[in-house]
């Protein structure tokens, strides 16, 4: 284990079957139907690499910008959101994956342009859900676990960039972004 981790919430073989679950879903909810998929960048693509693999039905693969965060593990509130990878979106069906659902700013912001551009539905698939943090009405269709508020990294998840190679989830060490130990910004 990575030595800036405190304890691993989720090893490979629980995040595989996360994946797997939240997989057959969607193959039977868009069976016969085309899924327009855009991933959240940055954090999603590890289990956005693993999710579509899993998924027999026809779809297409695009991204969307998010940052709130910065070198920091609380978020700012302010979500700033690059569309411009985005093709045309109307009458489609769109399913949005997040890596993590927090306080719902990033994805009210993100539905906000998805509906702007003529989508059809809006779905919303995301690895983890941090129920107690939400400021903003946001339910996600797809939920692989609800997690508590707990500062996590790796499978993607960042902190300042880092640990997103982490083939596990796990709890970063406080002191890791408060103490003397703290990474570089
Ligand atoms: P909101 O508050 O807009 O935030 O729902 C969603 C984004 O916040 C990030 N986030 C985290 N990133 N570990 C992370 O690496 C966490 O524990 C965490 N909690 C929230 C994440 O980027 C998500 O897209
Ligand atoms: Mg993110």
């Amino acid at each position: 284990m990575h030595t800036d981790i405190a304890e691993i919430l989720f090893d490979e073989a629980q995040l595989e079957c996360i994946v797997n679950s939240l997989a057959e879903r969607i193959n039977k909810d868009y069976s016969g139907k085309t899924l327009e998929i855009i991933g959240i960048l940055k954090g999603s693509v590890v289990f956005l690499a693993d999710l579509i693999r899993k998924l027999e039905i026809d779809c297409t693969l695009d991204f969307i910008t998010a940052s709130s965060y910065g070198a920091k593990t609380v978020s700012s509130g302010k979500v700033r959101l690059d569309a411009n990878m985005l093709p045309d979106l109307k009458n489609k069906h769109i399913l949005l994956v997040e890596d993590i659902l927090d306080t719902g700013s990033t994805l009210a912001g993100i539905k906000n342009i998805v509906y702007g551009k003529g989508a059809f539905s809006a779905a919303v698939c995301t690895l983890f859900n941090k129920p107690s943090r939400r400021k903003k009405p946001i339910k996600a269709e797809y939920v692989g676990t609800d997690i508590p508020d707990k500062f996590v990294v790796g499978y993607g998840l960042d902190y300042n960039d880092r640990y997103r190679n982490l083939p596990y989830v796990g709890v970063l060490k406080p002191e890791i972004y408060t103490g003397i130990n703290k990474i570089k910004e």
